[in-house]
């Protein structure tokens, strides 16, 4: 069992600021536990996270896949980057974090080049206005307000993520009912060639919470 990472550092102020590890984050945990040994096979030289909050998910990964893959981040939220470095440190995993939008700087740059890409977006059906607020204000709200179908904010990096993949990276999404995902996997299938699976589904009170996992399609 690979260990849950120490987030003894982060102070209740932190969580004022950051989404704190929920059902969604640990359902995510639990999808790359199961996929632990196939990651380890593929050794990604460069694994990325978008939206990486207090850094939970990546120092998850880097107790995976160890010092040699290199571990880059981004989230809109500069708290969060703060917050992510310091659970890297905190779990001895040197991660990189970066304070943009997605993953805007790096489309150019790592063109085709990243192993293994992981997001869980803000997914949650809000007005509007809301998502478009709260990606304007940067903060704690950034972590769920997902638009009319959830579909806001995870909707603009489905268009970008092929680009990033290497020839044998993997994609994890998370996501939720409410999102559509027959629709996510149809789109992502005819418009960018990648197939996906659920890996691990699990009800979390009213939230039907899903990991996807994508690869490109070799037929
Ligand atoms: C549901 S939280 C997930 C945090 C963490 N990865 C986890 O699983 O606990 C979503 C994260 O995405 C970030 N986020 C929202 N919009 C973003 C965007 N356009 N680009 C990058 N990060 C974004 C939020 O600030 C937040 O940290």
């Amino acid at each position: 069992m690979i260990p849950t990472p120490d987030l003894s550092h982060l102070t209740k102020e932190d969580f004022e600021h950051v989404y704190e590890p929920a059902e969604d984050t640990f359902l995510l945990l639990d999808a790359l536990e199961v996929d632990a040994q196939d990651l380890k096979n593929i050794a990604p030289t460069i694994c990325l996270e978008i939206g990486s909050g207090s850094g939970c998910v990546l120092s998850f990964i880097g107790g995976i896949l160890g010092p040699s893959t290199l571990y880059l981040s981004t989230d809109i939220n500069p708290h969060a980057c703060r917050c992510t470095r310091s659970t890297g440190a905190q779990n001895k995993v040197s991660i990189d974090p970066i304070n943009v939008g997605f993953a805007s700087p790096l489309y150019n740059r790592l063109k085709h080049a990243v192993d293994l890409i992981v997001f869980n977006p803000p997914y949650v059906p809000t007005f509007e206005d809301e998502v478009r607020g709260a990606q304007d204000t940067r903060d704690i709200q950034g972590s769920w307000a997902g638009g009319l179908d959830g579909m806001g904010v995870t909707g603009v990096f489905l268009e970008h993520v092929e680009e990033l993949l290497s020839l044998h990276a993997r994609f994890y999404l998370v996501a939720v009912k409410d999102n559509n995902l027959p629709k996510i996997q149809q789109n992502m299938l005819k418009k960018h060639g990648l197939q996906s699976e659920v890996v691990l589904q699990r009800r979390a009170g009213r939230e039907h919470l899903f990991v996807l996992r994508f690869v490109r399609n070799v037929m």
